[in-house]
């Protein structure tokens, strides 16, 4: 291969190598445990309102929304090195049966987009239904790879 075509196509997939990378193992703990707990946090913003805590802002909404769709993409790789020191609360199925762990994190993942398409749509009804079914995936995924 030319070195500039090597070079253009590591530009392409470097950020995905990046992306999995941490500079010290115990650094994959910290950025899995930071990440989901912003996205409980924005998460959370979104259930009081649902539950009629705070008063509906379509524009906090969308906001919060979008935010959650972000951030649900950033725990997965951080997961794969299977570190869990200090004090992950991951259980060792969350590394061992990587299948069953992916396909609750594509649930979630899919549920948010979907709560995310309703915030835009502006209809609190539709946003309850949706926020209803992606606080399920996160639920299921707790009960069998979160330890207590
Ligand atoms: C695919 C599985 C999975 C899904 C889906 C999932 N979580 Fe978690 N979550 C975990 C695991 C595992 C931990 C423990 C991570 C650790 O300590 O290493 C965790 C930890 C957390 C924490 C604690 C973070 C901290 O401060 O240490 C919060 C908050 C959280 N999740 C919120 C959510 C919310 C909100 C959703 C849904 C929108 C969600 N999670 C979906 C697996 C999942």
């Amino acid at each position: 291969m030319k070195l500039k075509a090597a070079l253009a196509l590591l530009a392409v997939v470097s950020p995905l190598i990046a992306h999995a990378q941490f500079a010290k193992p115990e650094d994959a703990v910290e950025y899995r445990q930071s990440s989901l707990f912003l996205l409980g946090n924005h998460f959370s913003r979104l259930g009081a309102v649902v539950k009629g805590e705070q008063p509906f802002n379509k524009d906090e909404v969308a906001k919060n929304a979008e935010l959650v769709a972000t951030l649900s993409k950033l725990p997965w790789p951080a997961f794969e090195n299977g570190v869990t020191t200090p004090k992950s609360k991951a259980k060792p199925d969350a590394f061992s049966n990587h299948a069953k762990f992916k396909e609750a994190s594509d649930k979630m993942e899919l549920a948010v987009a979907q709560l995310n398409t309703a915030a835009k749509g502006g209809d609190l009804a539709s946003i309850k239904k949706a926020f209803g079914e992606a606080a399920q995936t996160c639920k299921s995924c707790h009960d069998s790879f979160r330890a207590k």
